[in-house]
């Protein structure tokens, strides 16, 4: 069998490596993929937009890749799944409805206050005016977010009645385009976040192990937010009697209530999670695809064959699929990040050390990467993936920071306490 892998991140190259691993898959293609895929054996980059829905169907017909893997949520939210599966290819990823869940934060917020799921407390205002008024009246922190996608950039954590009138005039500006139509607001949770993701065939839900991810640019969890700048797992957080909460209040209830609305969802259900010091897990938001790099910590100790997985997820099948199974151990992932990220960075330096890293028995995951005559050149704000495997965390972390130490670039930033949490325990 083939598969198409949408999207070109860490995300994807990692759902490339590990299809190629199910001995059901021959050949992966990704649209538009990175600097590392193209070098995976039996894998290769075609070069079309995420957009291009109509050459990502054609090229799919033409060629006979009956499974589309989409990793991102923009294309997600913008209809890609709808408009392959009308042309009969099986798509891992949600419709246009199903992705509102991540697309539109009121959506997700009332799906959340229908179905009983615990969150944060919350009002959404259509004009600056009436959500400028009511800020007037709340504690602080608060948090302030634009409705729609914001490639990370829509949430504000707002410490004092100026950071959140800033925050509300800036999502009302019009530069968010129709994200900002809309503003959620809601109370600060305080705690510790972790990711429990999901697959389904919108009828049962798979549950994968759980994960940290590191949000800020700084050590010591500092600094303005980033896509994640380190993940692990399973994280000792998440204990056996969480995660049976977590899919009995939070994941049962949102899929049932997705079905509800007559959604058939089928693809990633990712809940991003606080902890609250008393142990309770309360909803941050929902994401409709593989949280990255989670995923890059996930998905090296996942033992089942993911295209088999998926394949049971498409076909409404996961009912009497096996249970998963897992590589004992850990996994952690440090990201190298380009010079000046998450803000405007700099690219095309070139990268080295990528072979000796690997032999270190680390997985290098490529994020933002292109290949220019046999060389390897940064082309993203986090460039690289450095995941580490082990029998316990320490092993893990100490694994993919060895790795980290045999690459070079000009301006590579990585930081230096990924899995401090878990590491102390
Ligand atoms: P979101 O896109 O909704 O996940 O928000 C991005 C990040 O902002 C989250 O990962 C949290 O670190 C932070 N955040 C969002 N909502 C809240 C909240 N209600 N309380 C505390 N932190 C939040
Ligand atoms: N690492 C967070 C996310 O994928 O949304």
């Amino acid at each position: 069998m083939k598969a198409l892998v949408v999207g070109s991140g860490g995300r994807e190259h990692a759902l490339a490596w590990k299809l190629l691993q199910s001995p059901k898959v021959s050949e992966v293609v990704c649209i538009p993929g990175n600097g590392g895929t193209a070098a995976l054996p039996r894998c290769r980059n075609v070069g079309m937009g995420v957009n291009d829905f109509e050459g990502i169907a054609r090229f799919a017909l033409v060629n006979n890749f009956p499974l589309v893997v989409v990793g991102p949520e923009q294309p997600l939210a913008d209809g890609i799944a709808d408009f392959l599966q009308q042309q009969g290819l099986k798509v891992f990823g949600p419709t246009q409805t199903g992705a509102q869940i991540e697309a539109s934060k009121a959506w997700s917020k009332a799906l959340m206050a229908q179905a009983g799921i615990p969150t944060a407390q919350s009002e959404v205002f259509t004009n600056a005016a009436s959500a400028l008024a009511f800020v007037q009246h709340q504690g602080f922190p608060i948090v302030v977010k634009v409705d729609g996608l914001a490639a990370g950039k829509g949430v504000t954590v707002a410490h004092s009645l100026d950071e959140a009138t800033a925050a509300i005039e800036a999502a009302f500006s019009g530069k968010f385009g129709a994200a900002g139509e809309r503003v959620v607001i809601e109370e600060f949770l305080i705690g510790q976040e972790a990711s429990v993701l999901a697959v389904t065939d919108g009828q049962t839900l798979r549950l994968l192990l759980p994960a940290q991810d590191h949000k800020t640019i700084g050590e010591g969890d500092t600094g303005p937010n980033t896509g994640g700048m380190g993940a692990y797992a399973p994280t000792p957080i998440v204990t056996p009697d969480l995660m049976e909460r977590v899919q009995r209040e939070i994941l049962e209830p949102a899929l049932q209530a997705v079905k509800d609305q007559g959604i058939d969802y089928r693809g990633v259900l990712y809940a991003g999670l606080m902890i609250t010091p008393e142990g309770d897990p309360k909803v941050v938001e929902f994401n409709c695809r593989f949280g990255d790099p989670e995923i890059q910590a996930i998905l090296p100790l996942l033992e089942t064959p993911l295209a088999d997985l998926m394949l049971a997820c498409v076909e409404g099948r996961l009912e009497s699929f096996p249970p998963l199974e897992w590589k004992p151990g850990a996994a952690a992932c440090v990201v190298a990040a380009a010079e000046g990220y998450p803000d405007t960075h700099r690219k095309g330096m070139a990268i080295s050390g990528l072979d000796a890293a690997e032999e270190t028995g680390a997985l290098v995951f490529h994020a933002g990467t292109r290949k220019l005559k046999g060389e390897t050149i940064a082309d993203g704000g986090r460039v690289l993936g450095i995941t580490g495997v082990g029998d316990s965390f320490e092993g893990a972390i100490a694994n993919a920071y060895a790795a980290a130490a045999c690459i070079s670039y000009d301006g590579m930033y990585y930081r230096r306490d990924i899995g401090h949490r878990v590491k102390a325990r």
